[in-house]
């Protein structure tokens, strides 16, 4: 059993790290909703205090101001019957901050270590029985290193552009394929490249690639380690 957890709890924490458009999200929830788990959206953290910041006119480089935003959020993850709504400051941001314009800014406040560290503490608050499947870059390296399962999920550049094209086509969006795959590896670079927490899976990780599996591929294979590792979940 893991020991990760806020207040001394002992709580079991699954990782789930990678790059974007690897499928961590649809895996994590699908895992999480499976073990009846709690689910952190860690990169939704960063969005909204992108988002936030924007509609405030701050300028996303502006460090102490940015982190001030994270720390104040007012945010509320409200489950309805199309899934998880973010409400902020009362308004539901649940689709602007999907947008591929929301992601970059993101990753943008999610270089700066005082917009991190303000995020820590909301983030561990997740850590509540029975358990928690954790998602996002560091969840493994910074914020759960103590997980008792941390899973690399990764895919090749052209595969995981090919699955967000689609995501954003079926939502009716507007998309180049190019301008995604782009978009990708330059998002890829600043999140693997930064000083802070950088994307990398951390020795004690399994590395799972999904270029070649579909979702159900994944979930099943995450799923053995999970039995072998929390016998009890
Ligand atoms: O997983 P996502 O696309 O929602 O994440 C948006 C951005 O947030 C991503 O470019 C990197 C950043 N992020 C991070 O730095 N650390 C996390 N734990 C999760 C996301």
């Amino acid at each position: 059993m893991t020991d990760t957890g806020n207040r001394g709890t002992p709580v079991p924490v699954l990782a789930v790290d990678g790059p974007g458009g690897a499928g961590k999200g649809t895996v994590a929830k699908e895992v999480a909703d499976r073990l009846g788990w709690h689910l952190l959206d860690s990169g939704s953290l960063y969005r909204i205090t992108a988002y936030a910041a924007l509609q405030q006119d701050i300028n996303l480089e502006s460090s102490q101001d940015v982190a001030a935003i994270a720390r104040e959020l007012d945010v509320q993850f409200v489950q309805s019957d199309s899934g998880v709504r973010v409400i902020l400051s009362g308004s539901d941001v649940s689709d602007a901050i999907r947008t591929e314009e929301a992601g970059r800014s993101a990753s943008i406040v999610a270089r700066d270590s005082a917009v991190r560290d303000a995020l820590i503490d909301r983030q561990r608050a997740f850590a509540e029985p029975p358990g928690l499947v954790a998602d996002g870059r560091d969840m493994g390296s910074v914020v759960f290193p103590d997980a008792g399962l941390k899973i690399f999920l990764t895919a090749s550049v052209a595969e995981r552009a090919r699955r967000r094209y689609k995501q954003l086509k079926d939502k009716g969006m507007d998309v180049s394929l190019p301008a995604l795959s782009r978009d990708m590896e330059e998002r890829d670079r600043r999140d693997s490249e930064r000083a802070v927490a950088p994307l990398r899976a951390t020795d004690d990780a399994r590395v799972l690639d999904s270029t070649n599996l579909d979702i159900q591929g994944v979930v099943d294979q995450v799923m053995l380690w999970v039995a072998e590792v929390f016998p009890n979940a």
